[in-house]
């Protein structure tokens, strides 16, 4: 059971120009995935010698940054992502936020900016969903898309770490992920490009790791395919992760085997959270070193028999097809219900309240309305 830390408070400063009914219906109808944001912004901000001050909630609006600001020229900078999820009596919870603020506090250890304490980080949330509460959406599947991130503001070009920083969360509804079940998505597996190296980011959730990945996520679309998979950058040999998924594969004996995270790979908490549902299941579960050749050959002689991947956006996504300049190798059809389709549902009928927490996931930011 993970703690239930008692929330920073933010005060809230209302937007006073609000979209009308009308427009959020609108904005809220089929929202491409982060395309669409809501009325507020979390913000705190932090000064050297100062620490955290001006908790706040306000009108989301451009920020007044400096030219100069070291996160537009060094990158100085850490990112989350989890999502609010409305249950059938109305009431508005998230999943495991105590793991993403232990998150971001590492993500900030490693780029030498201050940490957000899981205190102001729940606070944050906990005051943006609750000023924002009609923006999440009922509809099956849907959910409030939040988007926790610092950054280093001082103008500063000296290669050195800010002492002026914000902490913000943004909020954005997004629609219901439709299972590709059944198909699957093609990947990419990128051979020049690698992600992470030893000793660099890859663990953390930084700018840096997604801008370094748009060349190969662009590649990957060249050659049809969805996403890009990297392999480690020491060898060049065993698979790593997605640009945005951990991946985990299902060998003929119903046991289960993912990349053990070594510094170079994101501690997906969607990972976690399945390698966990798995175990509870009975399932071996195994986290180590996988080469692309054993999967290759796995695939080839039916040892593995299913291959997924996963993260808080899509959930849970099917591998239909592994390419390379090398090879093409489909994941064959699995007759019957899948190891990811199961997991898929499992996870989300605790996430929407459909299903009992018996690991005490889900925290409640938003009571039912009442009568
Ligand atoms: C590189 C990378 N790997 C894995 C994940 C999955 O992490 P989580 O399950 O916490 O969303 C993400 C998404 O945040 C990611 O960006």
């Amino acid at each position: 059971m993970e703690t239930q830390a008692p929330p920073a408070s933010f005060t809230v400063i209302p937007n006073r120009h609000p979209a009308s009914e009308e427009e959020r219906w609108l904005a809220m109808e089929n929202p491409v995935f982060g395309k669409v944001f809501t009325d507020h912004m979390a913000r705190a901000t932090w000064r050297d010698g100062e620490g955290w001050v001006d908790r706040r909630i306000v009108a989301l609006a451009p920020l007044p940054l400096h030219p100069g600001a070291a996160v537009l020229h060094y990158a100085q900078q850490g990112f989350e992502g989890l999502k609010a999820y409305r249950h059938e009596d109305g009431s508005i919870w998230l999943f495991r936020p105590e793991a993403n603020a232990a998150r971001l506090a590492a993500t900030c250890r490693r780029m030498a900016l201050p940490e957000v304490s899981e205190e102001d980080f729940l606070g944050a949330l906990e005051g943006i969903v609750s000023a924002d509460r009609n923006w999440v959406p009922g509809t099956p599947g849907a959910s409030l898309y939040l988007r926790p991130f610092i950054i280093a503001t001082e103008p500063s070009l000296l290669v050195q770490p800010a002492n002026e920083a914000d902490f913000l969360v943004t909020a954005s509804p997004v629609g219901a992920y439709l299972s590709t079940a059944g198909d699957g998505v093609s990947i990419w597996v990128s051979r020049g490009f690698h992600r992470a190296n030893p000793g660099g980011t890859g663990e953390a959730k930084t700018a840096g790791n997604y801008a370094a990945s748009m060349l190969p996520q662009r590649e990957a679309k060249e050659h049809g395919c969805q996403q890009v998979l990297f392999l480690d950058a020491r060898e060049d040999t065993y698979v790593e992760e997605l640009g945005g998924m951990n991946l985990i594969a299902v060998r003929a004996d119903g046991s289960v085997v993912t990349p053990r995270l070594g510094g170079t790979i994101l501690p997906g908490i969607t990972r976690d959270s399945i390698l966990m549902l798995l175990r509870d299941e009975g399932r071996t579960v195994e986290e180590r070193d996988i080469a692309l050749a054993e999967i290759l050959e796995g695939l080839e002689s039916g040892e593995i028999v299913e291959l997924f991947a996963c993260g808080t956006a899509a959930v849970v996504t099917p591998i239909a097809r592994l390419v390379s300049d090398d090879f093409d190798v489909a994941v064959p059809p699995r007759e019957g219900e899948s190891v990811a389709d199961a997991v898929l549902t499992r996870l989300t009928d605790l996430q929407y309240g459909r299903a009992e927490d018996p690991h005490g996931w889900m925290r409640k930011v938003v009571d039912a309305p009442e009568g």
